[in-house]
C-alpha cells in the first residue's frame, strides 16, 4: 500500500492523495521549510485545507500535525472550514461602511440566504465580512475572489452574482 492510500476518514473523498503526493515531492521537494507555500497551493486547489490533507502532509514531510495547525490557524488568509466557490468579501470599514456597505451586505443576505460566514447550500459562494481592502475611495466595495466590485449599488448586487458560477 502505498503513503497516498495509506489514510483514509470520512472526507478522505474529496482530497485527490495522489495528486497531494506529487505536489508534495515535485513542486515543494518535500522540504518542511515550504510549509507555508503548499498550505497554500492545497488552499488553492480545495478553496480550503481538508483536515485529511493536513494529515497526510504532516506525515510526509514529518512535521506534527499540531504544528500545521498552528500556522493554518495563525494566518486568516487560511480556512478550515469548507468553502464556496467563490469567496465574496464586503468591506464594513469606516469609509464604505459611510457610503452603505451595510445596505449592500443586507442585501447579499437576502439574495444568498446566508449570514457573514456561512456557504450557500450549493457551495457557489461564501460570504465574509473584512474591514478595508484597501480601495476606500471606490466604496462601498465588495471584492469577489480577486475581483473588485467599487461603488457598488444595493440594486446591482444580483447583477454582480450572476458573474459567478
Ligand atoms: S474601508 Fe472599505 S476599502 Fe477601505
Amino acid at each position: 500500500m502505498s503513503e497516498a492510500q495509506a489514510i483514509r476518514t470520512d472526507q478522505t473523498d474529496e482530497v485527490d492523495f495522489v495528486e497531494l503526493d506529487t505536489m508534495i515531492d515535485k513542486e515543494f521537494s518535500k522540504d518542511k521549510e515550504n510549509l507555508i507555500m503548499i498550505l497554500q497551493a492545497i488552499q488553492r486547489r480545495y478553496n480550503y485545507l481538508p483536515k485529511p490533507a493536513l494529515t497526510y502532509l504532516s506525515a510526509k514531510i514529518g512535521v506534527p500535525y499540531s504544528k500545521i495547525y498552528e500556522v493554518a490557524t495563525f494566518y486568516s488568509t487560511f480556512s478550515l472550514e469548507p468553502r464556496g466557490r467563490n469567496i465574496i468579501s464586503i468591506c464594513l470599514g469606516t469609509a464604505c461602511h459611510v457610503r452603505g456597505a451595510e445596505r449592500v451586505r443586507e442585501r447579499l443576505h437576502e439574495s444568498l440566504n446566508i449570514a457573514d460566514g456561512q456557504t450557500t447550500d450549493d457551495g457557489r459562494f461564501t460570504l465574509e465580512s473584512v474591514r478595508c481592502i484597501g480601495c476606500c475611495s471606490l466604496g462601498p466595495v465588495m471584492k469577489v475572489n480577486e475581483d473588485m466590485h467599487g461603488r457598488i449599488a444595493t440594486d446591482e448586487v444580483e447583477k454582480v452574482l450572476g458573474q459567478y458560477e
